[in-house]
């Protein structure tokens, strides 16, 4: 069927007024409807565009900072293990993405939750008798990321809550808020290793809460939880009836001295969407591979969470053929040798760095057991010119040309965060940098005093 449009009194410089509609159908013509317009053009962002925000970008971009010229910019804040080239992939890793790629058997559309052999291989690296999985248990995504969004997507509905660890990693809130879902934010302790402030904890349930976002090992901590705190854990939600996300994506990621517990291996009743990758164990963020393990031990999340995912993976295909095929293989025969090698590089630079740091006069740095990243205290009341931590990081780029992450990112004021994926002479370098800083701008209790007075 054609459709003109007819034009009436229309001239050039003046609104027309009436425009009418003609269908052609077949021979005969017919009369169209009339149609509203709109006086004038009115295009807007759209409201869950206005409430998506990321704290990083805005508080990063919102930093005055000219590094110093004299020295070379070392930036300590990016968790992309990739980004100096001093921890490559495994070649098994490259060589199995190679493979996929010549044998051009994966270039289609794949099924939305990821193919079922690519399923079987996840599942069968997972599976365990404490905590079983099928392929059917597991869902393919584009990155970790994405399969945080589809568990957030299922769980809560607009105007429920989840709880959210503080200090945390920024895309809970950020994903979270853009789909009108209320954050609440848990405190972990420093003083126990970012333990989760357990009464802290159970005191924000309340029946609108849709699910317990716990982050082992954690992102910007670095920390572990131990058993026994999992188990505590488990308990409150199993007292609540509150399902657990698990951001695992630094799962296995610990340091030698300490062991790795999914979280769903001790659990016997509380449901637990596990969400994991391929970016940080095996160093390829880029190449967007995630999944979503879905444990559900006691037939609570059923058919309805299965299900809702199913759908919701359905609204874009998310993870990338060549990599699903690559991936049974990835799994499977990246030599132990790789993952040893990566995690003693990781342990070493946190060794150095919270020696270093633990020696500088007004910095606190909390030790670290896995993950790639280490926080450090300010002792604010010690360096009374700065304001706070955005201040502190800001100055130490203008005069240091080392870049921290400031905590405030984190909802964590007072604190920075320094990432250890950085080759060691890096590490060592910036952390000298940064006793110069800090030896230039401490104040003994006596200075801090005077200068409060003087303000
Ligand atoms: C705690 C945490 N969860 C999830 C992600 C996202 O992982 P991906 O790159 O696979 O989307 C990151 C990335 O830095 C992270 O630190």
């Amino acid at each position: 069927m054609d459709s003109y449009l007819i034009q009436v009194n229309g001239h050039s410089n003046r609104a027309p007024v009436l425009d009418i509609h003609l269908s052609t159908n077949g021979n005969s013509l017919s009369l169209g409807k009339v149609k509203g317009r709109k006086p004038r053009w009115a295009v807007r962002a759209s409201e869950m565009s206005k409430k998506t925000f990321n704290p990083v970008r805005a508080i990063v971009d919102g930093m005055k900072v000219e590094p110093n010229p004299k020295k070379a910019m070392i930036s300590l804040s990016l968790g992309d293990p990739t980004v100096f080239g001093n921890l490559p992939t495994n070649d098994e890793v490259t060589q199995a993405v190679k493979k996929v790629l010549d044998s051009g058997r994966y270039n289609g559309y794949a099924p939305s939750v990821g193919y079922q052999s690519c399923r079987e291989a996840v599942a069968a690296y997972y599976n365990c008798p404490e905590a079983p999985l099928e392929a059917q248990d597991v869902i393919l995504t584009s990155g970790c990321s994405q399969a945080i969004e589809l568990a957030l997507a299922v769980l809560a509905n607009p105007g429920q809550n989840i709880l959210v660890p503080r200090p945390g990693f920024s895309l809970y809130k950020t994903l979270a808020l853009s789909m009108g879902i209320e954050v609440k934010l848990y405190n972990l302790l420093p003083e126990k290793s970012w333990e989760i402030d357990l009464k802290h904890l159970e005191s924000l349930v309340d029946e609108k809460t849709a699910c317990l976002i716990v982050n082992n090992p954690s992102n910007p901590c670095g920390s572990v939880f131990s058993k026994s705190h999992l188990q505590k854990i488990l308990a409150v939600a199993s007292r609540q009836c509150v399902p657990i996300l698990a951001d695992e994506i630094y799962g296995d990621m610990v340091f030698a001295d300490c062991k790795y517990e999914p979280i769903a291996t001790l659990s016997t009743n509380v449901p637990i969407l596990s969400c994991g990758g391929l970016a940080k164990r095996w160093l390829v963020p880029g190449w967007r591979m995630g999944w979503i393990l879905i444990h559900d031990r006691r037939d609570i999340f059923g058919n309805e969470i299965r299900d809702g995912l199913l759908r919701l993976s359905q609204r874009i295909l998310g993870p990338c053929t060549i990599v699903q095929g690559a991936l049974e293989h990835i799994l499977h025969r990246t030599p132990p040798e790789f993952y040893h090698n990566t995690l003693s590089i990781l342990k070493s630079n946190a060794d150095l760095c919270y020696a270093a740091l633990s020696a500088i006069p007004g910095l606190q740095p909390v030790r670290p057991a896995g993950a790639m990243y280490l926080m450090v205290e300010i002792e604010m009341e010690h360096f009374p010119e700065f304001e706070n931590d955005v201040e502190f990081t800001e100055r130490l780029i203008s005069e240091q040309s080392v870049f921290c992450l400031p905590a405030t990112c984190f909802e964590y004021p007072n604190f920075f965060r320094v990432v250890i994926t950085v080759p060691e002479e890096m590490i060592l370098e910036a952390c000298s940098r940064i006793q110069e800083f800090c030896e230039m701008h401490y104040q003994g209790a006596e200075g801090a005093q005077d200068m409060e007075c003087d303000k």
